[in-house]
């Protein structure tokens, strides 16, 4: 059904008011429209809307059990209709789902005859546990056997009126159990379930819980024997997943970098020597990635290649599949991952182990599908990060590599050094002057057609970050180049005031890339230069200290911050982008 957002309680004062707030929690992984049910004196009640969640309250009864779901369309328009949850014909139970079914056209054939209200996967199965409920009187296991015919990477969670319990079950989707005794929760992500409980279990792909106030028991599909799951106590507070007094969630979390990274200089040095030490080891290295992580990876190339001498390739992680001739026992595959559940990447670690490879990733979310199937992972403790577009995330992974590099070279103390004068320079950037001179001008610029974004070298993947930022969230056309490249084709597209950003920083590029510039210049484009030095062909400029290789790091977040206030020029709401979810967990 795509990628979406389940919250459930099992015992609450009032659960649509419960569901409706984790919902709210929930919406950075869809929100094309969302829906609730609740068990309200005995019978199954909803309320289902399009768009966003705009209401602060339900219309439902007070009740203790329900569950709520956020929609990311993938089969089916955003309708009423294809909001979950669905119903089966008895109106007696209702399900939620995230994830594709992948054979459901042949599972449609099964529940001919019933009457389906949208045009989704999800609702198939609902009408299925309905129909092998009239054989199997137990739901539990009527869901397992239904579960068991479906096939791709889901997750469902079940409520049925003549049952005291909710049944949950994993296929690739995430799912969390808030262990709350006398309240057990459940729900897609841990951040969400903060001020509920810190006491959480990932549920695996392959099992299915049945979940009471007062009970948790998992099994696995294929047995009827008990699952005991390990219970992880989550360390993140429930205010390090609110906005804290920032207007939005990226805002924040642009401002959380400092202390992100400033974690990161004094608490991660033995495990970034460690990474350094599984490289050197290694016959060959792929990182992989997706969309903001993956240009963290290509950024860990150039420092792997600049620092440390050694080749150390990045892939995306639906591309990583062609290099299959290349991955075996030898290879060392690093997963770079905020969330951990992106599906692509995921499947690109399986893919590398498959054949023998040891995994290691950098991934944000304890717990998550990635931290669990890696053999190694490194936490990049950024704290929870919500607004869809990544932000602090990739600062974390650059850091943790760069340092991995450095350690290769036997200069750990360096690499420190480094991240802290980046964390510095950020520091300044963040200051309430440049802010507002940034402000300035995204209101210059919001109404340009495109911008363009060069580098070279480790700037190059800044660029491309550069311009993945101005795209999610000002919805401006903006690409990032090499500048090398520029003139192989791109310049064609420069007219007059087009804007131009230019990493300009103290390293091998700096002239380089200033002549790449000029051929912008003279086509009548605007410079604005990020650079440690001011340069007279720069339009407009912008400062950044030098903080050696991790000039990345600084140079990057005032590409954030240009890209947080042209959303808010245009009216946009920057923690929301349109048509972008945060966990991509559909291929
Ligand atoms: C989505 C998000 C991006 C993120 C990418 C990879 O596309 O919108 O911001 O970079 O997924 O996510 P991950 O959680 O694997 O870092």
């Amino acid at each position: 059904m795509g990628m979406c957002g389940i919250f459930a309680t099992t015992n609450d004062q009032d659960a649509g008011k419960t569901i409706l707030s984790g919902l709210k929690k929930l919406e950075y992984r869809g929100y094309d429209s969302w829906g609730i049910a609740v068990k309200g004196g005995g019978k199954l009640r909803s309320q289902k809307q399009t768009g966003r969640i705009a209401v602060s309250k339900t219309n439902l009864p007070k009740s203790k059990m329900g569950i709520g779901h956020t929609r990311w369309a993938t089969h089916g328009g955003v309708t009423i209709g294809n909001a979950h949850p669905h119903f089966d014909c008895t109106g007696k139970l209702a399900l939620i789902h995230n994830g594709i079914v992948d054979n459901y056209q042949d599972l449609e054939k099964k529940v001919k005859g019933h009457e389906l209200a949208g045009e989704t996967d999800s609702e198939i199965i609902a009408h299925l546990i309905e129909k092998e409920l009239k054989t199997e009187k137990d739901l539990f296991l009527a869901v397992k056997k239904v579960v068991r015919l479906t096939e791709g990477y889901n997750a469902f969670v079940v409520m049925h009126q003549d049952f005291p319990y909710l049944v949950a079950a994993k296929t690739g989707s995430p799912l969390v159990i808030g262990v709350k005794p006398g309240e057990n929760l459940l729900s897609s992500d841990v951040a969400s379930l903060l001020g509920h409980t810190k006491q959480v279990i990932f549920l695996e792909d392959g099992q299915i819980a049945k979940i009471a106030p007062d009970v948790i028991r998992i099994e696995s599909y294929t047995s009827a024997k008990e699952i005991k799951s390990v219970v992880q106590t989550i360390n993140w507070t429930a205010k390090s997943a609110s906005k804290s007094g920032f207007p939005h969630f990226m805002l924040k979390e642009i401002y959380d970098q400092p202390s992100v990274l400033t974690n990161i200089a004094e608490s991660k040095v033995k495990e970034a020597r460690e990474l350094g030490k599984a490289i050197a080891k290694a016959k060959n290295i792929f990182m992989v990635a997706c969309g903001t992580a993956s240009y963290a990876a290509l950024a860990g190339q150039y420092l792997f290649a600049g620092i440390a001498g050694k080749q150390v390739n990045s892939a995306i992680g639906s591309e990583f599949y062609y290099y299959d001739g290349f991955i075996n026992t030898r290879s060392l595959c690093i997963a770079l991952s905020q969330s951990g559940e992106t599906i692509d990447t995921l499947q690109s670690v399986k893919f590398a182990k498959d054949r023998g490879a040891k995994a290691i990733s950098l991934v944000n979310v304890k717990g998550s599908s990635l931290d669990r199937l890696s053999d190694e992972t490194i936490l990049l403790t950024a704290g929870p990060e919500k607004a869809v577009a990544s932000t602090k995330a990739f600062l974390a992974k650059v850091a943790i590599l760069l340092l991995a590099a450095h350690a290769m070279n036997r200069k750990t103390p360096h690499g420190v050094i480094e991240i802290k004068q980046a964390t510095r320079a950020i520091r300044r950037i963040l200051d309430f002057k440049y802010q507002k001179y940034l402000k300035k001008l995204a209101v210059k610029f919001k109404h340009s057609h495109s911008m363009f974004i060069l580098g070279r070298g480790v700037s190059y993947p800044a660029a491309l970050e550069a311009a993945l930022k101005i795209k999610e969230v000002s919805y401006i056309h903006a690409e990032g180049f090499a500048a090398g490249e520029l003139k192989h084709g791109v310049i064609a597209l420069v007219n007059q005031n087009t804007p131009c950003l230019v990493f300009a920083p103290n390293d091998e590029t700096y002239r380089d890339v200033i002549s790449g510039a000029m051929e912008v210049k003279a086509r009548g484009g605007l410079i604005i230069g990020i650079s440690h030095k001011p340069n007279p062909m720069f339009d407009f400029y912008l400062p950044v200290p030098d903080s050696g290789n991790s000039t990345i790091l600084p140079n990057v977040v005032v590409a954030q911050c240009l890209a947080y206030y042209l959303a808010l020029a245009r009216g946009l709401d920057p923690d929301m982008p349109r048509n972008l979810a945060k966990s991509v967990t559909v291929k």
